[in-house]
């Protein structure tokens, strides 16, 4: 029988210290771009993709995502008070019903890798997706994760999100050397963690998607730290290539970094230039700005 994905764990107990001081006691992930937070398009993406249980990795100072997924009477009753009707739908309609949000404590930030496994005891025995919400990505449809989630309904086998970045910037990305089969898609043959650019493979990087079989756990399980003293997922997955097929999809969309300041200004200005409310005066407003 074939097997689908039910389930996404987003990893957000990092430390996001390339965003300090804003990210001292509150998330990265809970970072506006324009009037929506970043974990907001990732659960959005998933739930796009046909998720139905969403897995958070939580640390120290992450409270607000939990509270942003939940009820929040006050501002509820508040905006119900003043008539406020549309407002308030946004605000209830945040997740939809059939969602069951589930949260996990990583206790210390051991890296990615030792994020993902914290999820294995509710992921069980099932393939599942893997987001991360600094890397959102914007296709003008339904999301990577759908484009994703329809190569694995033909393939059954671990898939990762993959982009072709500047040859010099191999050094902040997972890179893969992959044999193609179709014209997005290769069959992975060798991945190294943040390689400089005369070692690496390819300028194929991995982005923040993944689907993985749940075999990734016992690989998760073996592994000692790897580069930055952290557990890395990619260490991880070198070890299940040898094992299993695993998968480089290059996705439609673009990809904003917003790990990044650059990525989340840039982010920023172009989800804003698409916002309905927003785009005619925010365009005439960046005109005049380059004009003067
Ligand atoms: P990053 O490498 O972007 O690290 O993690 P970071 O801590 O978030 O940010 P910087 O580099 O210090 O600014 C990639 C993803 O993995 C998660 C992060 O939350 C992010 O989504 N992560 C990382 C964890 O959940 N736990 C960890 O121990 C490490």
């Amino acid at each position: 029988m074939k097997k689908v994905i039910r389930k996404a764990i987003f990893p957000v107990a990092g430390l996001g210290t390339r965003f300090l001081p804003a990210t001292k006691a509150s998330p990265k992930e809970m970072l506006p771009i324009v009037d929506k937070p970043l974990i907001q398009y990732a659960v959005e993406e998933a739930v796009g993709a046909g998720i139905d249980v969403m897995v958070f990795i939580t640390g120290r100072s992450k409270r607000a995502i939990p509270d942003h997924f939940d009820k929040a009477y006050e501002v509820e009753t508040e905006l119900a008070n003043r008539g406020k009707i549309e407002t308030l739908k946004i605000v209830q309609n945040i997740v939809p019903p059939h969602v069951t949000c589930v949260y996990i404590r990583q206790a210390e930030a051991l890296g990615l890798g030792h994020a993902v496994s914290c999820a294995k005891a509710v992921i069980g025995d099932e393939p599942f997706a893997v987001l991360l919400a600094d890397d959102l990505i914007d296709d003008g449809e339904k999301g990577c994760l759908s484009q994703m989630v329809r190569i694995f309904e033909d393939w059954q086998c671990s898939l990762l999100g993959v982009e072709k970045i500047d040859p010099a910037e191999t050094e902040s990305y997972g890179i893969v050397r992959a044999t193609q089969i179709t014209d997005r898609l290769g069959k992975i043959g060798e991945i190294v963690e943040k390689p400089k650019p005369e070692a690496a493979p390819s300028n194929l990087a991995v982005v923040g998607r993944y689907i993985l079989t749940p075999t990734i756990f016992d690989k998760l399980d073996r592994l000692s730290k790897g580069a930055g003293g952290e557990i890395q997922l990619t260490d991880a997955i070198a070890q299940l290539l040898q094992e299993e097929p695993v998968l480089a999809y290059e996705f439609y969309g673009k990809r904003y970094d917003c790990g990044s300041k650059l990525g989340y200004l840039i982010a920023t200005v172009e989800q804003g230039l698409k916002h309905p409310e927003l785009r005619n005066e925010f365009k005439s407003y960046l005109k005049q700005l380059v004009i003067e």
